[in-house]
């Protein structure tokens, strides 16, 4: 009898479908960890504060009242309706709490958005270096990326020229985040502006703004994209409570868009899970309407650890970074140590030089492949001032190593 092979029967869907690099430096870090060695792990884009008390107060409270049961698909009345008044009077989004689709994490209401207008032959543009997640999410609804590059000199955005040139009739859907990940570039109004142009010009196009790193800003103005003139019936907006409120594994996000797309996002998510889970739908109510004190020491701390990383990056001579207006990221451009030798071993991408430096260095950063950016490398910020001392040391001590 031949021996059964269940992995021969795994769609092409699934075979296609990568972990991540970020996943495997986690992973690698475990390991090495577990073997008792001493690892600084700048790897994950999360908070290392902890969630607000009064929102965890909220869940508390909600799960005691009975709030334990199924949600309405699209979220709790009083939670979109709490998140469209936020959008209205902080973004200038003339949403209704229709509009708003709640989601388990913005990640789930990116799939939703993307499954609801993506199919085989729509283009999707998106903009190097982006979030891992996006082309995961558009080859799942069997769409087409259309990756646009830009550079260190460019501040990570690229120029309209080259968005409009990449605009063909099957363009669908155009993907901004800013405050992006993992560059902390963020996109001012006349840039936007600029897009807003083409957007017209466009009659198929729409928008996706994930704004989800909004309240990690430390220069410049946060302008919505469905807040510019006419944009907001052009625009899906994400964003949510993970990064901001510090509440990852809450796991709480949400997309708001015209009436349509936001029913269409509603029936995806209701055949992969259902609604959101209700004592943190109610704590999420909480985090919306309570004091935002917490969200801005957080913010503050951000900056203190920016402007630290800055200058040690800075300091290390190959080393090129733009500025960190926004998120808890450090994208530097190492392509100078690139080609370069440790002992016999040529470390010729930024793969390699991520695993040299967690192998020899015990310090465990992104490479930029993993953000369609080779040549780069990405740190998160969002660590305690020791480990981020000990780190960018280690980091300064592995690439000055290299010959
Ligand atoms: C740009 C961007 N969008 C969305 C997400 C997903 O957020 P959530 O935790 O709400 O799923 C992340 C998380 O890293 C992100 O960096």
């Amino acid at each position: 009898m031949t021996k059964f092979d269940s992995a021969a029967l795994l769609s092409p869907r699934a075979n296609s479908a990568d972990e991540g690099a970020i996943i495997r430096m986690s992973q690698r870090t475990r390991e090495l960890r577990a073997a008792g060695q001493d690892i600084v792990a700048l790897t994950v884009g999360e908070p290392d504060f902890d969630t607000p008390l009064n929102i965890r107060e909220a869940a508390k409270e909600a799960m005691d009242q009975g709030f334990t049961h199924y949600s309405p698909v699209s979220g709790m009345p009083e939670l979109r309706e709490a998140i469209a008044a936020k959008l209205r009077s902080e973004n200038g989004l003339a949403y209704q709490a229709a509009n708003v689709v709640v989601a388990n994490g913005v990640k789930q209401a990116i799939n939703n958005a993307i499954l609801s207008l993506i199919g085989p032959g729509d283009e999707v543009v998106i903009l190097a270096p982006y979030w891992v997640s996006y082309e995961g999410s558009i080859k799942l609804a069997q769409g087409t990326p259309v990756v646009l590059h830009s550079n260190v000199a460019e501040n990570y955005k690229v120029p309209t020229a080259r968005i409009a040139a990449a605009l063909t009739p099957a363009t669908k859907l155009l993907i901004i985040n800013s405050p992006c990940n993992p560059t902390g570039a963020v996109w001012n109004r006349a840039e936007l502006e600029e897009i807003a142009v083409l957007v017209r010009a466009h009659p198929r196009l729409m928008v996706l703004a994930d704004e989800i790193y909004e309240y990690i800003l430390f220069d410049g103005e946060m302008i919505s994209f469905g807040s510019l003139p006419h944009m907001l019936e052009r625009t899906i907006t994400l964003n949510g409570f993970s990064k901001g409120f510090a509440m990852t594994g809450w796991r709480l996000g949400y997309a708001a868009a015209p009436l349509p797309i936001a029913q269409a996002m509603g029936r995806m998510q209701s055949i992969v899970s259902a609604g959101a889970n209700q004592f943190v739908q109610r704590a999420a109510v909480a985090a919306l309407h309570g004091p935002r004190d917490e969200v801005e020491t957080m913010r503050v701390q951000y900056q203190a650890r920016r402007d630290f990383v800055l200058a040690q990056l800075r300091a290390i001579v190959g080393v090129v970074i733009a500025d960190i207006p926004g998120t808890f990221y450090a994208f530097p451009d190492v392509s100078a140590f690139l080609g370069k030798k440790s002992g016999n071993h040529v470390i010729e991408n930024t793969e390699q030089l991520c695993d040299f430096l967690l192998e020899q260095h015990g310090v465990s950063i992104v490479p930029g492949s993993a953000f369609g950016a080779e040549g780069s490398v990405r740190l998160s910020f969002a660590a305690s001032s020791a480990d981020l001392k000990k780190a960018l040391a280690r980091i300064a001590t592995g690439l000055e190593s290299l010959v």
